[in-house]
């Protein structure tokens, strides 16, 4: 089975075409760099679906002109050899051009209409401090969604904001699309993986373990009962201040599926978490279950 990799949206559609009616299309968005997290969405939709079609775009709408989309690690001819040992059936890797955009827009001065998101799930967490990220991400996503039509997309709960966003754009729009979150992916030392990691010094990596340590001690907390978001946040962000190297961005605590605050856990809560380790941003979260 041999890894077919298309560079155009007509060459895509033409070869999903045919095999639409008998098989079904599990659709992987990436912007590639792709590292164990990428590979658990794709293990998961290759035992899920028929075929499996794996996008690799750096999207220029969902970066701020401040931000790195020019330093962003492009590595397709990596990305598409670990695709054909996994057994992916379909890269889908277009040009800025062939998306509709060049590459120095950003989603306040786009050539492409829009898609945004309800804005009670931009005011919170990274929607806060990015203001075009997830309209640049809904509308990506939207164009990827309807370039492949596929039944089944994957998507990781390490972007739990992300995720929160594209279910909403879906049943928004009554897209024929199941949305299915994929458990984070860390390194043995807790580090979630990401394709930002690769920017991270010695120094700095060994600091950004304070991250998900952090959301243990919360964690812990929870599971003895700590139901207030105060106490809560505060607890991680006392992990936090310990590591001279971790700038908090935000901690808080919402609801994880329409993103709005919690003044304390009822049933469950995202507690998440942004920090810059030296130059470079970080996220990651936990849920907080009650039983
Ligand atoms: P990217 O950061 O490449 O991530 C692609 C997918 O992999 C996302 O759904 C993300 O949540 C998931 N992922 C990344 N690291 C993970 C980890 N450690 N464990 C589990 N899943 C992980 O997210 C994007 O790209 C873009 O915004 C995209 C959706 C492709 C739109 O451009």
């Amino acid at each position: 089975n041999n890894l077919r990799v298309y560079r155009t949206v007509a060459g895509l559609r033409a070869h999903l075409e045919q095999l639409r009616s008998t098989q079904t299309i599990g659709l992987v968005p990436t912007m590639g760099a792709l590292h164990q997290g990428h590979l658990s969405l794709i293990s998961q939709a290759m035992a899920e679906v028929d075929l499996v079609v794996v996008s690799i775009f750096v999207n220029p709408l969902q970066f701020a002109p401040t931000e790195d989309l020019g330093q962003y690690p492009r590595q397709l001819e990596e990305d598409c050899q670990l695709c054909q040992t996994m057994g992916v059936d379909v890269v889908f890797a277009p040009s800025p051009e062939e998306m509709g955009m060049d590459t120095n827009t950003d989603v306040t001065s786009v050539t492409t209409t829009a898609v945004m998101p309800p804005h009670s799930m931009l005011s919170m967490l990274c929607g806060a401090v990015r203001p075009g990220h997830f309209p640049g991400v809904s509308t990506i996503v939207t164009k990827l969604f309807n370039i492949i039509s596929p039944h089944v997309a994957y998507f990781g709960e390490k972007d739990a904001q992300q995720l929160a966003i594209i279910r909403r754009l879906v049943a928004d729009l009554n897209l024929r699309i199941i949305i299915k979150g994929c458990a984070i992916v860390r390194e043995s030392s807790g580090l979630a993986y990401s394709s930002r990691n690769q920017y991270l010094s010695q120094e700095e990596r060994e600091q950004s373990l304070a991250l998900f340590a952090s959301l243990k001690q919360a964690q812990l907390a929870f599971a003895q009962g700590e139901r207030q978001a105060n106490a809560l946040v505060e607890t991680v962000k006392q992990v936090l201040a310990l590591t001279p190297l971790v700038q908090v961005q935000y901690v808080d605590l919402v609801d994880p599926q329409t993103l709005t605050p919690l003044e304390q856990v009822e049933d469950q809560g995202l507690l998440a978490i942004a920090a810059y380790v030296g130059s470079t941003r970080l996220i990651d979260n936990v849920m907080l279950r009650v039983r």
